[in-house]
């Protein structure tokens, strides 16, 4: 079945409001998920949201501690997560990279003690919305071996950028591994195969089974490449903001320990730098310059398809996932029905 955005983030709020997750908290998740869907990363939308939930239950997501600024300068700080929903926290980090961006030219965000957040695009997003340059990293617990290994040591290290324009959405949103871990969970619950060259078994031989892949490795994207850029995000994004890297970073895949992982979120102000307009100008002539080079994409240009095509069609709910939404809204009471109704 398909349900609207609209649907699909009411029954995100309304869920975790019996689960004790303040409205506006909800709001952010709901926010981020919806993003997610909409972009075509289902991987990280409603999917995701039974594991949040397990999360909530266990106690390693909490709903009543604050954030808090541990360390400060003008264009940096330094923010400790206290087990809050990661979307709420990342959401914070990024207001406050912002607010010193406008004052500095720069805002550098660190985070420790947080949970994941869903698509790193959401908070680079943030910043592009309001003219000014955002990137996001995370690590992740481990799920990628080094090149030649087979043991995961490091994470999926998500990466996103995103850049003002007056004419195109240009923003990459990415793991540095082949694939998101997310995508691997996601075929695994709709019992699909993962395409070939993405993971290895525990062996560390090849394999197209997600279920060898998630007790085995995933492989970096662009091979030695990627896992140099992953490598190098475990540090700014685990040591560098006082969180753990390698095989110390728990509770991003498994919501049953306390999270480990870091974030560190930048915005940066192109006015400080020049005319922002003629920057915005130089951005859209860019991408000009490449979209008449043949048929050609942009980073950005997958994720605005998506978003007409599921607006249109509406956001696809698999089966399995439909019945574990209502094996959660049975055990809550909550009337899922009720929301799924009209699409
Ligand atoms: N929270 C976490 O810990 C975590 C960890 C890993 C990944 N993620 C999320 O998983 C999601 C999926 O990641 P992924 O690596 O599987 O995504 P992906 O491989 O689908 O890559 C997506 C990016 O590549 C760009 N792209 C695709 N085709 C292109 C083309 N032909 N030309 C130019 N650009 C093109 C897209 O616009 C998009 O920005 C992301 O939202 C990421 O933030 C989150």
């Amino acid at each position: 079945m398909r349900i609207t955005a609209q649907q699909e983030r009411s029954i995100v709020i309304e869920i975790l409001n019996i689960m004790g997750v303040p409205r506006k908290d909800a709001s952010i998740v709901a926010d981020v998920t919806v993003d997610a869907d909409l972009k075509g990363f289902s991987s990280h939308g409603i999917g995701r949201f039974p594991q949040y939930l397990k999360g909530l239950k266990c106690g390693t997501i909490k709903t009543e501690a604050e954030i808090t600024i541990e360390k400060e300068t003008v264009s940096t700080a330094l923010l400790k997560g206290n087990h809050m929903f990661g979307h709420v926290v990342a959401h914070r980090g990024m207001e406050l990279a912002m607010e010193k961006a406008k004052k500095t030219g720069i805002g550098l965000v660190g985070i420790h003690e947080s949970n994941h957040f869903g698509v790193a695009g959401y908070y680079s997003d943030m910043a592009l919305m309001e003219d000014l340059v955002g990137v996001v990293i995370a690590n992740t617990e481990p799920a990628m071996a080094p090149i030649g290994g087979k043991e995961p040591i490091i994470g999926t290290n998500p990466l996103a950028i995103s850049i003002p324009s007056n004419k195109h959405y240009v923003s990459v949103d990415m793991a540095t591994s082949a694939s998101a871990r997310g995508k691997l969970i996601e075929a695994l619950r709709k019992g699909e195969k993962i395409p070939e060259n993405v993971a290895l078994d525990a062996e560390g031989m090849p394999t197209t089974d997600p279920e060898a892949a998630l007790k085995g490795s995933i492989l970096p994207f662009g091979a030695h490449k990627g896992y140099a850029l992953a490598f190098m995000i475990e540090i700014l994004a685990g040591p560098l903001v006082r969180a753990s890297f390698g095989k110390d970073v728990v509770g991003t895949a498994n919501p049953e320990k306390m999270c480990t992982k870091g974030d560190l979120i930048a915005a940066i102000d192109p006015s400080k730098f020049g005319d922002l307009e003629e920057f915005k100008e130089d951005v859209d002539d860019f991408v000009a310059e490449i979209k008449n080079s043949g048929n050609v994409f942009i980073p950005g240009d997958m994720e605005v398809r998506n978003i007409e095509k599921f607006k249109k069609e509406g956001i696809p709910l698999d089966d399995k996932l439909l019945l574990q939404l209502k094996e959660i809204s049975e055990e809550l009471s909550f009337n899922l029905e009720a929301f799924l109704g009209k699409k």
